[in-house]
This record gives structure tokens, C-alpha cells and sequence, in this order.
């Protein structure tokens, strides 16, 4: 692939370097890449070695069948009792796991690990009582609030798989995960609390559950607003039952099976490029080393002093593999917050509870870029010693900006990619290691083997651009797709014989380090260029006028695709202001870009919009833009986290007034 145009996306030529102190101690030094370089089989045992297992494995990894993989043949652990259990034992039960933070203000919780290990074992009780055994799934839609955690490890330690549905999902959505799966048990609330008011859940968990005939036996509700809820009670032929009726009697003892290595942990869809979501099937030896050591050695987790604050949702994999399985595997303390990046709240937090690490999305530090700086400049932030960075590529603005403002340019960033399938972080800087380059996520992590190839598999040179590709099977990657091995096949590995393709552009800089430049469906060719996506927005909101900017490339007549940006300006830069005129300011956007990129970079329209259309996870729908783009009817945006967007953005836009 010739690829001029991709060689720019930033002329961002600061580093930052370790700082010395954290250099010294960090958890993982310069010397793994070596070691795991020489043998990784080894390496990743010696990362299994940190768990508790009840039977010691016979084989790091069975790769015989690809691409079925096996780690930890013939070991057995449970996942529950290396969370919560085993912290106990070793004398930190009296240490805080949760600092959890409702939305409403007075509204916390901090519980420590011997409380987590009674809650988790009454619910495993629980949940007995009503039937769930080993095997059976469950499907969990809550907010974030402790109980969800707590019946993520309930299942766990029965080996019944979860499938956590994140809570801003429709009814419709809940049922066909709920039918997917085969979920005879639902675990809800009454409802959360976003931005300020109660918002009910137990109503589209009802609408489901009538979906799905007779396949889900109760459903188990957690009293969290008190608001009032249609109940079909268990004594009339219902499946109801309140948490606190079932849970709160239950017996606090509760002996744990081990699991053999490879039992399914949990299910989590995911969407592709069908409209049938994939049930990405994680397991659970390897799962719990993947994720459990990299949130050590990314992190430099010192659980005795750190608190540790990943944002993300439980419903997503962020959620999953760095707010419970990781973290807690390694007997960390940690914010658990119900709300949203309202202002100011997030900093008040850090600054309340001493947090020291915080793990985050661009999307939500260009939003407080876009709210200003004496927000967090407010708070003391003097706590936080390292920030991280996951979902998308961060831009080198919001990079320089997370560094500065909320780091107090002395924190690294550990700017992290990784996916629901690869289940653990892949590629990532080492905070003691790696000096940080703003908007590159660096190398792969000791143990992983990626790799940049054009379209015929072949590796490309630095200075080139390709497809993400990983060689090497990791520990907690994806076993196959719940039900559909097939699709599993297709999907990840058919492209290439023998690699995973992760659906991923990147570039490999000069110094060989990596760029990722959004998934290949997001690469835009123009005039038979190829232009990624992310190198334009990144150029956009390189502008002073610019928070946010999402590009598409919209079917063209003449030059195959046209880039179509689509931006949100700062709160103060209106046009006058901003010295920017109104009708001038695509204009000045356009040149903006033509001289960031290229001439060729230069969007053909830019449309100024209140909002962008985004899942709760913070990510673009892109395609949604590509119809407003296209002057088609806006498809389906069931998966947006406010779905009145789109009728803001096609108002705005000039392009579909036009028609
Ligand atoms: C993107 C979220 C650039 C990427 C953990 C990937 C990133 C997809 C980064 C997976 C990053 C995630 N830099 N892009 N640091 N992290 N991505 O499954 O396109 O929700 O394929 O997992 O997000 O999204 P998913």
C-alpha cells in the first residue's frame, strides 16, 4: 500500500519520559520484551504463576487446532475466589476493593474485600437456591452500582457464564442477547441514576423476558431508586424475586468449585459488520492471567497505595477485564462511580479519594477540553501519578491536554489498544519504560506479537501504513463466537492463514513505533489515496475552534469518496469570538486541514453540529454520519446512547436541508 498521505498524522514531536522514581520501581522493566522474546510459553507461566490454582496446569498452550486455542490445558482455578477470596486469606480482607460513588451526591458506599467475599458468597447462594447451576448463563443488566460487580463474580465462582448487557440498551436488544445465549436468569435494578434523575430498567427487562417465551425462569431485582415496578411474583407463577429477599438471608459461607482452565467466563456481544451482534466467548484461566497481569505491568499496580479509577461501564469489555477481573485479581483499591463526566464531578472525586490512577477515553478528556481547563484546574489533582487512555486513538491536542492539565505533566500515559475479542491490553507504552509520544500507542506488550501487513500479508517497511495483524495466539483472547464457530473463523481469521486480523489501520513510524489509525471500514479512499479517518479528526481538532470532529468518506461520483467532516466547536468559540466568521469557518477548516495533511485531506463539506452520534461507550457511529453524508434515510441507531442526536445533526446539517 502507498500510503504518502498517512505519514503526517501528527508533527507532534514531544516525548515524554518515564519519571525516574516510577522508572525505578515499576513493576515490569525493559528486560521482559527479551525474556518473553526468547520463550513465551514461559513467560506467560511465570504470569499464570501470580493467580491461585486449584490444580496446577500441564500445558501453557494447546495451539494444535488453530484457531481454537487452549491456555492452561488441564489447570483449574476459580475466578471469584482470585478476586476476592484469596485477598482474604492473605490478611487483606479489611482492605477497601470498592469506593463506590452513586450519582446522587451523598450517596457512597466502601466496601472491603472480606465484605465483597461475603456479599459475592451469599449471592452465589442465591442464585443456587433459584437454580443456576454450572454451564447455565445469566444475563446482567444494572447500573454501575457494587451489585453488579457482585453478581459478575456470583457467576463466576458457580462457572455459570454472564452475559452483562450495558444498561443503555434497548429491550429489544436485552432479548436477543437474552435468546442468543439461552439466559434462564436476568439480574437487574429497579432502575439508575443518569444525569440527576432515576431512569428505570426493570420495564425493558420485563418487554424482553416476554420476547423470549419461556426461557428465562426469574429474573432478580436490586431495589436501587424505589421506583415503582410492574412484579409478576414467583408465588403467582411469576419469576420475580427482590435481591434483598434472596440475597440478603442468604449464608455468607459458600464453598467454591475450581474450574477446569478453559470453562467460559462470560459472553459479551459485541457489533460487527452484520447486524447480528457476536457473542465474543471468553474463558477462564487465561482470561484471568491476560487481564490480571497487564492491569499489573500497564498500571504498575502497587496494591498496598494505589487507588485505582477506570471510568468505563460494566456493560462493556473495559468494564469487565479492568474494573473487575483485572483489578480485583490483584487485589487492588478502587472508584466505582454510578454517574456521568458532568463538570467538575470526575476532578472532585480524584481529589476526594486520593485516586492515583485513573484510566479513561479520549472522547471524555476532549469533553473537558471542550468544558475548559479551570474546571479540573479547581480541584488538587496531586494524587494521580498515571493516566491511561483507551477506546480510540488519542489525538496528540487531547494527549498534550490530559498530560498538562489533569497529569500536572507529571503523570505518564499509557495510551492502550486492545479490543473485546483480544480481552487483555495488546499494545501499550510501559509506564517505566516507554517514553510516551503523544497520539502513538507505541509497541506491542512483552508476550504479544502484532505485526503492520499490505494486502498480501507481507510485514511493511517503517514509514508505511497496513492492516493490525496479531501472529501469535495470547491468553485471554477470544475462544470463538457463542454458538457460531464459523463466523469465528470468517470474521478474525480468513484474511490471512494463520494471523488474527484485528479490523484495524496502523502505521509504523520511523522509530518503528506503532499509530493506530481506526478500523480499516473507517479508511477513506479519495482519488484512489487512502486517508484514514482518524488522521483527519485529529487534524480538525488540532483547530482552536474544534472540540470534536468525526469524518466519513461519502460516496463521490469523481474522486470515489469525499471526506465529510462533521465538527462541534468549542463552548466559546462561537464564530465571533473565535475570530472564525460563520460562513467562513468551513473554509478556514478545509485550509486547516490542507495544511495539517495535504491538499488532498481536505474535507469536501464541514458541517457544524451540536453532538455526535455515539454509543455509551463513547464511540463514533460513523455510519450513521455516512447516511447523513449520503442524503439517505438514517439507519438504525439502537445502539446510540441518545438517539435524539441524529435529528439534531440532520437539522444541522446543510447538506440533507438541501433535499
Ligand atoms: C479501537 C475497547 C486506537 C480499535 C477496549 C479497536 C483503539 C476497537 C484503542 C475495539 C487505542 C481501542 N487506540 N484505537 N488505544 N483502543 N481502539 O471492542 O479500533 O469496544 O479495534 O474494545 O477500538 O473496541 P472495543
Amino acid at each position: 500500500m502507498a500510503e504518502q498521505t498517512l505519514t503526517n498524522l501528527t508533527r507532534e514531536e514531544q516525548r515524554f519520559e518515564p519519571p525516574a522514581d516510577l522508572a525505578e520501581h515499576a513493576n515490569v522493566k525493559e528486560e521482559a520484551y527479551a525474556r518473553a522474546n526468547a520463550d513465551r510459553a514461559a513467560f506467560w507461566a511465570e504470569a499464570a504463576e501470580r493467580l491461585d490454582w486449584g490444580r496446577e496446569w500441564d500445558q501453557v498452550l494447546d495451539w494444535s487446532n488453530p484457531p481454537f486455542a487452549k491456555w492452561f490445558v488441564g489447570g483449574t482455578l476459580n475466578a471469584s475466589v482470585n478476586c476476592v477470596d484469596r485477598h482474604v486469606a492473605a490478611g487483606n480482607g479489611g482492605r477497601v476493593a470498592l469506593h463506590w460513588v452513586g450519582e446522587p451526591d451523598a450517596d457512597t458506599r466502601s466496601i472491603t474485600y472480606a465484605q465483597l467475599k461475603a456479599e459475592v458468597s451469599r449471592a452465589a447462594n442465591a442464585l443456587t437456591a433459584l437454580g443456576v447451576r454450572k454451564g447455565d448463563r445469566v444475563a446482567i443488566y444494572m447500573p454501575m452500582i457494587p451489585e453488579a460487580v457482585v453478581a459478575m463474580l456470583a457467576c463466576a465462582r458457580l462457572g455459570a457464564p454472564h452475559t452483562v448487557v450495558f444498561g443503555g440498551f434497548s429491550a429489544d436488544a436485552l432479548a436477543s442477547r437474552i435468546i442468543d445465549c439461552g439466559a434462564r436468569v436476568v439480574i437487574t435494578a429497579d432502575g439508575g441514576y443518569r444525569r440527576g434523575a432515576p431512569s428505570a430498567l426493570k420495564p425493558a427487562v420485563d418487554e424482553a423476558v416476554e420476547k423470549t417465551g419461556e426461557m428465562v425462569r426469574n429474573v432478580v431485582v436490586v431495589r436501587r431508586t424505589g421506583q415503582d415496578v410492574a412484579w409478576y411474583p414467583t408465588e403467582e407463577g411469576g419469576r420475580d424475586v427482590w435481591w434483598h429477599d434472596v440475597v440478603d438471608g442468604a449464608s455468607a459461607d459458600h464453598t467454591p468449585e475450581m474450574h477446569d482452565s478453559e470453562h467460559p467466563l462470560y459472553v459479551m456481544y459485541t457489533s460487527g459488520t452484520t447486524g447480528k451482534p457476536k457473542g465474543i466467548l471468553h474463558t477462564t484461566g487465561g482470561y484471568l492471567v491476560g487481564t490480571s497481569f497487564t492491569h499489573w505491568e500497564v498500571f504498575d499496580l502497587k496494591p498496598q497505595t494505589d487507588v485505582y479509577w477506570c471510568t468505563a461501564d460494566v456493560g462493556w469489555v473495559t468494564g469487565h477485564s479492568y474494573m473487575v477481573y483485572g483489578p480485583l485479581a490483584n487485589g487492588a483499591t478502587q472508584v466505582m462511580y454510578e454517574g456521568t463526566p458532568e463538570k467538575g464531578r470526575w476532578w472532585k472525586i480524584v481529589q476526594d479519594y486520593r485516586v492515583t490512577i485513573l484510566y479513561t477515553a479520549p472522547t471524555a478528556i476532549r469533553t473537558f477540553m471542550k468544558q475548559g481547563r479551570e474546571i479540573p484546574d479547581g480541584f488538587d489533582l496531586s494524587s494521580l501519578r498515571l493516566l491511561g487512555s483507551v477506546g480510540e486513538p488519542i489525538n496528540p491536542a487531547a494527549y498534550v491536554w490530559y498530560h498538562e492539565v489533569i497529569g500536572g505533566s507529571r503523570c505518564p500515559i499509557v495510551d492502550t489498544w486492545w479490543q473485546t475479542e483480544t480481552g487483555q491490553i495488546m499494545i501499550s507504552h510501559l509506564p517505566g519504560v516507554t517514553a510516551g509520544k503523544p497520539g502513538s500507542a507505541m509497541k506491542a506488550l512483552p508476550g504479544v506479537v502484532v505485526d503492520v501487513v499490505d494486502d498480501d500479508a507481507r510485514p511493511v517497511a517503517q514509514g508505511n501504513s497496513g492492516y493490525l495483524v496479531l501472529r501469535e495466539p495470547w491468553p485471554a483472547m477470544l475462544r470463538t463466537l457463542w454458538g457460531d464457530d464459523e463466523r469465528f473463523k470468517e470474521t478474525y481469521w480468513s484474511r490471512w492463514e494463520g494471523l488474527y486480523f484485528a479490523g484495524d489501520g496502523a502505521k509504523l513510524d520511523e522509530d518503528g513505533d506503532l499509530w493506530l489509525l481506526g478500523r480499516v471500514d473507517d479508511v477513506m479512499n479519495v482519488s484512489g489515496h487512502r486517508l484514514s479517518t482518524a488522521e483527519i479528526e485529529s487534524a480538525l481538532v488540532s483547530h482552536p475552534a474544534v472540540a470534536e470532529a468525526a469524518v466519513v468518506g461519502a460516496a463521490d461520483p469523481t474522486t470515489g469518496q469525499a471526506v465529510c467532516a462533521f465538527v462541534i466547536l468549542r463552548d466559546r468559540a462561537t464564530p465571533a469570538e473565535g475570530g472564525v466568521g460563520g460562513a467562513d469557518l468551513g473554509e478556514e477548516l478545509r485550509r486547516h486541514v490542507a495544511k495539517e495533511i495535504g491538499p488532498i485531506a481536505k474535507p469536501r463539506q464541514v458541517m457544524v453540529v451540536p453532538e455526535l452520534p455515539k454509543t455509551r461507550s463513547g464511540k463514533i457511529l460513523r455510519r450513521l454520519l455516512k447516511d447523513v453524508a449520503e442524503h439517505r434515510e438514517v439507519g438504525d441507531v439502537t445502539t446510540l446512547a441518545d438517539s435524539t442526536v441524529m435529528d439534531l445533526i440532520k437539522s444541522a446539517s446543510p447538506s440533507s436541508k438541501e433535499e
